[in-house]
């Protein structure tokens, strides 16, 4: 096998902004509903919370220079929608808007390529409090929010990605079933109306697309339960995404599925035509696991439960490391939609990173993580599957959602005392790979 990456392919890392910037009550920044969540009553923190997380918004410059240490050439991080409008809609927060300013200019002089996310996961506090992306009201704000975006940004930026993960936004929440599937609806056609403003925009002559999580089924067996329940896990998981962007239509065996369990209610598709109008330049795949599916009555909905083999590794998340799956899935996207450049715009893995040796996490677990979802990317582009970037999650460690400061997926180490940085053993590993442009062994390392 040939261990070379194509000359044209890109390497690089991702974050977010609430995960690393810290600095969430300076400069005029507004609310999210995650600088509320594990506060008490009178605002102190009652578990882990973003307040300082990485403080990137503070070490910013050294940030940047550690990426260009690494070798990125291009970096993935999310805008703070609190930070341009402090109250979701209205006025413009000029020391925000500065603050991306100074971070997309220190990229450029560095050679390394903004991409932008528009939106990661943190919804203004004043839109969430009506009923965030359940109601269309969001949709409109959101679709506000990227023209300032656009008009600030895209002379200088032009990878831009709309929502991260709609499934997680959707379906990880609070809501009932046939809310999720009405916030997943909404999420879509916000996609599309961005696409559209982005295709009319004037600086909108870069590329766009979405960001999904997926992860490749498999049935336990070939029995046609088992098919079946892979098939359903399968078509909530990254069906009901991947249709809607690719080919403007939800896959017809879940909604009937949902009808026949009366899980849909009245949605509006006056405007879901937008989606085959306005396609998107590439597809953005955050790919971390797999799951094997099987047979289980109890399920009333997809009749599926999650079969875990014995042998498997896992990472610290409890999720199975499945490395080849990664090509299995870049396969099955390839045969059976049409043809689209694909970015990974996330892959990496959570490991308890205690050996330590010289000062230096020695994450062997993640190199051997990182190596073979790479091998899988080398595999998917010397067959002829267009994956045109792979971004490793994540830059640094930083605030895990709900599981806070506990979980580490960074390739460089972040002390969350002294906010000192350090390179991991995979920090390394994966410059050498950037520096060399080619698949590198564990054993070479
Ligand atoms: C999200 C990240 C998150 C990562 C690991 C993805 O779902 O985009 O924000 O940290 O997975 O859980």
């Amino acid at each position: 096998m040939d261990k070379s990456f194509p000359a044209d392919f890109v390497f690089g890392a991702a974050t977010s902004a609430y995960q690393i910037e810290g600095a969430f009550d300076e400069d005029g920044r507004g609310k999210t509903w995650w600088d509320t969540h594990n506060k008490d009553d009178f605002g102190n923190p009652t578990g882990d919370v973003g307040d300082v997380a990485c403080d990137h918004y503070h070490h910013m410059k050294e940030d940047v220079q550690l990426m260009k240490y690494l070798g990125l050439q291009t970096y993935r991080f999310s805008v703070s929608w609190v930070r341009i409008l402090p109250k979701g809609t209205g006025e413009i927060n000029p020391l925000g808007v500065e603050f991306y300013q100074n971070l997309i200019t220190e990229l450029l002089e560095n050679g390394i390529e903004p991409a932008i996310t528009i939106w990661h996961g943190d919804l203004p506090v004043q839109l969430d409090q009506i009923g965030g992306w359940k109601n269309p009201a969001t949709i409109d704000a959101y679709i506000k929010y990227s023209k300032v975006l656009f008009d600030l940004y895209g002379d200088r930026v032009k990878i831009w990605f709309t929502h991260n993960e709609p499934w997680c936004g959707a379906f990880l929440g609070p809501d009932a079933f046939d809310d999720q599937l009405l916030i997943a609806h909404h999420m879509l056609i916000a996609h599309a109306k961005v696409i559209r403003l982005y295709r009319n925009h004037p600086q909108g002559n870069g590329r766009i697309g979405i960001v999904l999580n997926m992860s490749r089924q498999y049935a336990k067996t070939p029995h046609p339960l088992d098919q079946q329940a892979r098939q359903n896990v399968d078509g909530f998981l990254n069906r009901w995404f991947i249709e809607p962007v690719l080919l403007g239509e939800y896959p017809q065996d879940m909604v009937k599925l949902y009808q026949d369990k009366n899980k849909i209610k009245e949605m509006d598709f006056s405007e879901f035509h937008l989606l085959k109008e306005y396609p998107s330049d590439f597809l953005g795949i955050n790919m971390y696991s797999c799951a094997i599916q099987m047979f289980d009555k109890t399920n009333e909905l997809f009749a599926a439960k999650e079969f875990r083999k014995k042998n498997t590794k896992y990472t610290e998340m409890g999720w199975p490391i499945c490395g080849s799956s990664l090509y299995d899935l870049l396969k099955e996207i390839h045969d059976n939609y049409p043809r689209i450049p694909i970015f990974i715009t996330e892959n990496g893995g959570a490991f308890p990173d205690n050996i330590e040796k010289y000062g230096m996490v020695v994450d062997d677990d993640r190199i051997e993580y990182l190596y073979d979802h790479l091998k899988s990317v080398l595999n998917a582009v010397q067959d002829g599957i267009p994956v045109e970037r792979y971004y490793v999650w994540s830059l640094m460690d930083n605030f895990e959602w709900g599981l806070g400061f506990s979980k580490k997926f960074g390739i460089i180490q972040v002390n969350y005392e002294t906010l000192q940085r350090s390179v991991k053993k995979s920090g390394y590993y994966y410059r050498k790979v950037l520096q060399e442009r080619r698949l590198i062994g564990e054993e070479e390392f």
